[in-house]
């Protein structure tokens, strides 16, 4: 049975027994400060378990997007996921024992459900301790639907206890089910600790809420939470050793295949790389979909990571350009039926794959050489082999390497990273551009980005300047600004005269005085090219391009930002013309308030 149809059955199974379907929650939880994604389906649902009333009833189902990434370092075998979509079913201070196993185990036997043999099923219940006595309702439920002793086990609370989802919240004693995926017939008695049985439900009890201090107190109302794992169910019920072998990835992997221009494998040689790439990707996806874009800090963090995991093993498999949004493409089509949201952010999320990928790919390469500098100069006798914190956060700052990645390449050689200095040398840098930010405020320089963005427009000014009055062989080598000054690099094969300066600097201030309005437009390479604008036209600029005009004196192919009119400019000095290298001349100057 299909993915699909797993999902269509186990909502309608239970909309049959009074349940209200509700949507998926966002993947960043809104109740839960302690975590940083929705790991749960019951994890949108905290404050209806503590008591509050849910708009939709009682009874609820659904099929929740979850995103773990305790797991993110294991993804790439066969099983591990970190997002996965959990169906769930709820009754909120309405029925509770009796009801939860008889549906469950209705839906896992019925012929219209998923029709399982009873022979291949195992179960487990809580055995009891201090907290909480021995579940043996559940287990007498389970003896009365015909479950044979053998096949039910009692666990402690290691196995048999849900919860909380993150540090605090609702939780309780549970019942998990497992099915058989060795050779036939299953053995007679279940044994837990035997990995061919294969939990594939839970349905929790909860009569607990774990307080800050770690005790559990009796919750206001009992309510079952129930979670089956959508991949894994599916993986198992066809037989597959693994999800990634399902019709879910499928299409992912077919996508790879064509980027990659390889030949369709069987789907259960999909090697590592692949599979690391399909799992972040959709991961990604929907992460981004909920409104996250990659960054610093939390779950902008981790969204990073993936992203740039996913690039990595992507260069492993041989692909140069950029690849992610194309896999999104395909995430986006698959399941814009069920998550509408995807098909509303689809563009948000394909640029912020591309943005991201492009980033990274630029200085991916270069930090893989230095890193391979690192790790060579380490001779082969020493044992134990460590990168410094110093030259891990070096890799981070400079080229974008998490430090996750840092130490999973790392292991990849046998090296270790030394993480206490990588965090002394992140603290001593974090500490350094505060001071910094601090001293720029104390300048007076209330806002360094409109500064620099004026500086840029300046820019342009004196590079149309200079055409003028040396002639067109005058050609942008390189650029450079920071909130004080700016630095511009030019093609000429001799000092510029005093004479020929002053002349620069008129023309660049007459433009500033006739206030000019600065224009951006947005147009295909080949329009800019039409037009005339000034640029390189090499391959470092995409399809469309952002044309800057200012008036009638530049025109030039740029990303920008810009002043909205020259005349923000204030005064345009010169204070320093001087060689850079071979037929290369350097001019500094800077803007002054008139
Ligand atoms: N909340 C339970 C789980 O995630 C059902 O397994």
């Amino acid at each position: 049975m299909k993915a699909e149809e797993i999902r269509r059955r186990f909502i309608e199974f239970f909309k049959s027994k009074g349940h209200a379907e509700i949507r998926s929650a966002s993947l960043i939880p809104e109740n839960d400060p302690t975590c940083l994604f929705t790991t749960a389906g019951m994890h949108p649902l905290v404050p209806y378990l503590q008591g509050a009333k849910h708009p939709a009833g009682r009874r609820l189902t659904d099929y929740q997007k979850c995103v773990r990434t305790g797991d993110i370092d294991e993804v790439g075998d066969a099983v591990h996921l970190t997002f996965f979509e959990m169906l769930g079913n709820w009754a909120l201070g309405d029925y509770f024992k009796e009801e939860a196993i008889k549906f469950s185990f209705e839906f896992l036997t019925g012929k219209e459900n998923l029709n399982l043999p009873l022979d291949m099923l195992g179960f487990t219940v809580f055995a009891g301790d201090e907290d909480c006595p021995f579940d043996q309702e559940a287990f007498d439920l389970w003896r009365s639907l015909g479950v044979a002793e053998s096949r039910i086990a009692k666990l402690p609370k290691k196995d048999n206890w849900w919860g909380p989802a993150g540090i605090t919240g609702p939780c309780g004693p549970d019942t998990e089910m497992f099915y058989w995926t060795g050779p036939l017939p299953a053995p007679e008695k279940f044994d837990p600790e035997d990995k061919r049985w294969v939990e594939i439900w839970n349905d929790v009890f909860m009569q607990y809420n774990k307080n800050a201090e770690g005790k559990y107190e009796p919750l206001a109302q009992r309510n079952v939470d129930t979670g089956m794992g959508l991949e894994r169910v599916t993986a198992v019920l066809q037989g597959k050793k693994s999800c990634y072998e399902t019709e879910i990835f499928a299409p992912l992997f077919a996508e790879l295949d064509l980027i990659r221009g390889a030949e369709a494998v069987d789907p259960a040689l999909r090697s590592a790389s692949e599979r690391i790439i399909a799992d972040h990707l959709r991961a990604s996806c929907f992460i981004i979909g909920d409104g996250i874009t990659p960054g610093r800090t939390d779950q902008a963090y981790v969204l990073r990571r993936l992203i740039r995991r996913a690039v990595r093993e992507g260069r492993k498999l041989g692909i140069q350009g950029n690849f992610c949004a194309r896999i999104a493409a395909r995430v986006i089509e698959l399941f814009e039926g069920l998550y509408p949201e995807l098909e509303e952010r689809k563009s948000v999320i394909l640029q912020a794959l591309e943005k991201e990928e492009t980033q990274f790919a630029a200085t991916l390469e270069k930090g893989t050489k230095e890193f391979q500098k690192l790790i060579d100069r380490v001779p082969p006798h020493i044992t134990r082999k460590i990168i410094s914190g110093k030259n891990a956060f070096n890799l981070f700052e400079t080229y974008g390497f998490p430090i996750e990645l840092t130490v999973e390449m790392a292991r990849e050689q046998n090296f270790e990273v030394d993480m206490a200095g990588y965090q002394e040398a992140y603290k001593k840098h974090q500490e350094l551009s505060r001071a910094g930010a601090e001293q720029k405020f104390k300048g007076g320089l209330a806002d360094a980005s409109e500064q620099t963005a004026r500086l840029h427009s300046a820019t342009h000014l004196l590079q149309a300047a200079l055409r003028k009055t040396l002639g067109t062989h005058v050609c942008q080598r390189g650029s450079n600004i920071t909130a004080e000054r700016l630095r511009f690099d030019f093609s000429h094969p001799e000092k510029v005269t005093p004479e020929q300066l002053k002349i620069v600097e008129d023309l660049v201030n007459q433009a500033i005085e006739r206030d000019l309005e600065i224009t951006c437009e947005e147009m295909d390479l080949e329009a800019a090219r039409a037009r005339g604008a000034m640029g390189l036209f090499g391959d470092k600029y995409g399809a469309r391009v952002k044309v800057y005009t200012m008036g009638d004196v530049s025109c030039e192919i740029c990303g920008g930002p810009h002043a909205k009119r020259t005349g923000e400019l204030g005064h345009f000095r010169i204070i320093k013309e001087e060689s850079s290298s071979q037929g290369v001349r350097r001019i500094k100057a800077v803007l002054e308030s008139k």
